[in-house]
């Protein structure tokens, strides 16, 4: 800065031409050619709120006048410190009363103080003081940190499902150079690209940076968080947020009434289990078909460890007759969005053998398998009964062999008697199974088997027995053939012989 300064030494010569002869011939008479300023440092990096030291030294002795530290040049220029009123200056003598040593400190450096510094030194005069010597300038750049990040999410709670949007926030920092990453529970997550602006002062810069963030179930538990990462930190800023804090999850909602159904006149529950919501505060109300129930206050939700919450409501109803059919709908407000309902109808048994007790369903069913089971046993052992004595009815019939002849109507009239002209004679026939006898009967199948057929009269010889095939007895009218009678095996029907009187 040494051109700078010597160019405003020349331009004050300039305007002030009347003095140069004065001035020129003081110089030579007051000015000590051997003076000299010295102000080594050419630039200055500070951290805001840090202490800044500028050096500045000069010769003892001639010219008087004051030392002063102006930042800026020209009409821009600001008094840092001067010797003559050194209570009012920013800066501060590092060396106090020295004539050497105008090193100057300034604390707690702001942004705004950056720019550049100048140690001038003024020669007194009798019409004030005029600038004599200046230094080279130093210029000073203020680095200055970030604040502490925030971290905003959206202004109402979201939905699992929905994308909501979350801002990371800092200001105050120079130089502009900033980088932001975000994590979602350690996970790095992509942002927008960030932005900058001008911040509180010019000297400084704001930064935002946001995050499209699809919302899930289980983010009730998870947390973002921003790290801000800037030259003037030795470790980044941190910001965590919650997703908690904007998470709306609504409770599923279902009725349910044990037993079910119920029987008559007694006691029914109806239960509402509110579940898997988030935050864990709701109303819940009970309607009767559509009237407003008076319970108590429902329970108070428990934390799942999911991190959601859950609660069961329920209401005692007595099953009179009356309110068969009646409708209980459990309405769950929660968050004051839309009420969600679930309802179900009471349900009365018939009677009480419909009733189940048991509140268990698994236990009811069980008891169902058991009961069938049981039926069905004693059904078959039924079945066996029965087919047993149909057995040993039939052994015990056969055990006693019979055959009863019916002779022919005589009350049915002579007609009847008439129109048959074989006149016959039915039998009831219970025989007893017996070896042929072939010097009795001429045989016609080896699977014949043969019985007796004892009328009221004896047969008067060989010629007058019948024979009949056992497996199918069947007695009919047939027509007359000559006797004995062999018959084919596959007879269905026999002939049965009755000699008349
Ligand atoms: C500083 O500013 C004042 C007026 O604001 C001006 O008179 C003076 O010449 C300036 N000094 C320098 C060194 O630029
Ligand atoms: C910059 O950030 C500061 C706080 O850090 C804030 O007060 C100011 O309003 C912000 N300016 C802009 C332009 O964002
Ligand atoms: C049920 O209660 C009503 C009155 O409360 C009564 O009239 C009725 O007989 C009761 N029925 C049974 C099956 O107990
Ligand atoms: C209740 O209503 C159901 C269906 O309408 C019916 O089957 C049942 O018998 C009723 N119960 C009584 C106790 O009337």
């Amino acid at each position: 800065m040494a051109p700078l300064c010597a160019a405003l030494l020349a331009r004050l010569l300039l305007g002030q031409l009347s003095l140069v002869p004065a001035w020129l011939s003081g110089a030579g008479a007051q000015a000590d050619p051997s003076f000299q300023l010295r102000q080594p440092q050419k630039e200055m990096s500070v951290i805001a709120g840090e202490t800044l030291t500028l050096t500045c030294t000069v010769s003892a002795g001639r010219p008087v006048g004051p030392v002063k530290w102006l930042k800026g040049w020209g009409s821009g220029n600001e008094t840092i410190y001067d010797q003559k009123e050194p209570s009012s200056s920013r800066g501060t003598r590092a060396v106090n009363g020295s004539n050497t040593d105008f090193t100057i400190l300034i604390r707690d450096v702001r942004p705004e103080d950056a720019g550049t510094y100048y140690c001038v030194k003024f020669r007194k005069t009798d019409t004030g003081d005029e600038l004599y010597r200046c230094g080279e300038g130093t210029v000073v750049s203020v680095q200055a940190r970030p604040s502490n990040p925030t971290v905003s999410g959206p202004s109402r709670r979201v939905e699992p499902g929905k994308t909501a949007s979350f801002t990371c926030k800092t200001g105050g920092f120079f130089p502009s150079d900033i980088h932001v990453k975000w994590f979602k529970d350690r996970a790095p997550i992509q942002a927008q690209p960030i932005l900058i602006t001008p911040g509180p002062s010019n000297f400084t810069y704001n930064m935002s940076s946001t995050v499209n963030l699809t919302l899930q179930k289980d983010d009730i538990r998870s947390e973002l968080t921003c790290e801000v990462r800037h030259a003037t930190l030795t470790a980044p800023l941190n910001r965590s947020y919650h997703l908690s804090h904007i998470l709306r999850v609504p409770p599923s909602v279902l009725v349910a009434q044990f037993p079910d159904p119920v029987g008559l006149n007694k006691t029914v529950n109806f239960t509402c289990d509110v579940q898997g919501f988030y935050p864990g505060s709701v109303t819940v109300t009970w309607l009767e078909n559509g009237t407003e129930m008076n319970t108590g206050s429902p329970p108070r939700p428990t934390e799942t460890p999911e991190g959601l919450f859950e609660l069961r409501s329920t209401v005692a109803v007595q099953a009179v007759q009356e309110k068969n059919g009646s409708v209980f709908t459990c309405w769950v407000v929660h968050e004051g969005q839309d009420p969600i309902g679930s309802r179900a109808t009471l349900r009365v048994a018939a009677s009480y053998q419909k009733e189940s007790n048991s509140p268990n369903p698994n236990g009811s069913s069980l008891f169902i398998y058991v009961a069938v089971g049981v039926v069905c046993t004693v059904l078959a052992l039924l079945v066996v009964a029965i087919l047993y004595l149909i057995r040993a009815k039939q052994s015990k019939g056969k055990s006693s062999p019979s055959a009863r002849l019916h002779e022919p109507e005589k009350s049915s009239g002579t007609t009847t008697q008439e129109s048959d002209p074989n006149n016959l004679t039915y039998a009831d026939l219970n025989f007893t199974k017996e070896k042929k006898n072939i010097q009795r009967i001429i045989e016609v199948s080896q699977q014949s088997e043969y019985a007796c057929i004892q009328s009221s009269q004896a047969p008067a010889s060989n010629d007058n027995l019948t024979y009949a095939d056992l497996d199918m007895v069947h007695l009919s009218k047939a027509p007359r053939r000559p006797a004995p009678c062999p018959e084919e095996t596959t007879s269905e029907y026999a002939s049965v012989q009755i000699q008349q009187q």
